[in-house]
């Protein structure tokens, strides 16, 4: 079989204020080879031609890259598939016949914009919070200059694979957004560059994610399981670290 007949069950919101509700669309002859993103593409077409309005969902890039693609399958935060964002996810993965619930990622720092549609914004203000330097940098230094440690560079260079889609947050239950601050501060603190900053920048990336009303960790997992990039909690206890040593050092000073 090359086609799936499949049952959709999907949240729509009007906005921010609206309760929402689960419709129900029927979603015939959807190729196998065809993106998740693809099937409510073609979902979407037939919906307009009947004259209804369209399921908002949020993409850019399809290609895993950007983290916008954040929607909720079955439950679970980009499908119970491992290492993949929504966009990567493809139809082949699913049975004719199935019934596949499909909803925004749910925490109330991310409030639902639309449908599938959700404000992750306090990422970016817990990033810029944090993501500054204010040293004169000059011109770009020489690679080799500064020596790193090839195990250094590695972990930082895993951290940094964050693609702050933020499936990590809604798999918690607590949604906590520890997975993703401790990924954005260790790609800079595990760093000989990222040194000069880092009692500053742990104090403020934690303080604004506890400002934008992120739960606490109490070391579950969840989000190690459903990250697309598979970061490491290894780096939530680098920040628990970091952030003891920086709130003793500003306390001392
Ligand atoms: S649309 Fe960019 S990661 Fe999925």
């Amino acid at each position: 079989m090359s086609k799936l007949n499949l049952t959709l069950k999907v949240w729509r919101q009007k906005n921010a204020n609206d309760r929402g509700h689960v419709d129900t669309y029927d979603a015939k002859d959807i190729p196998l080879e065809a993106s998740f993103l693809e099937m409510l593409d073609i979902v979407n077409e037939r919906i307009i031609n009947d004259g209804g309005n369209p399921i908002n969902f949020d993409h850019d890039c399809r290609e895993g890259i950007c983290g916008m693609c954040s929607l909720t399958i079955n439950g679970i935060p980009h499908s119970k598939e491992q290492g993949i964002t929504t966009c990567q996810l493809h139809m082949r993965k699913f049975k004719d016949g199935e019934t596949i619930w499909i909803e925004p990622f749910r925490a109330k720092a991310f409030p639902v914009v639309k449908d599938l549609i959700t404000d992750r914004s306090a990422f970016d203000r817990i990033m810029a919070a944090g993501g500054y330097i204010d040293v004169r940098t000059g011109a770009a230094p020489d690679a080799n200059s500064m020596p790193i440690e090839k195990k250094l560079a590695d972990e930082a260079f895993d951290a940094a694979a964050c693609i702050g889609c933020g499936a990590c947050v809604a798999a918690c239950k607590n949604a906590s957004a520890m997975l993703f601050v401790s990924a954005k501060a260790a790609h800079l603190n595990k760093l000989p560059q990222g040194q000069a900053e880092k009692t500053k920048r742990t104090l403020a990336m934690v303080k604004q994610m506890d400002d934008e009303g992120f739960g606490n960790c109490t070391n579950q997992y969840e989000c190690e399981a459903v990250c697309p990039k598979e970061i490491s909690v290894d780096n939530i206890a680098k920040l628990n670290r970091d952030y003891f040593l920086a709130t003793a050092k500003d306390t001392v000073a």
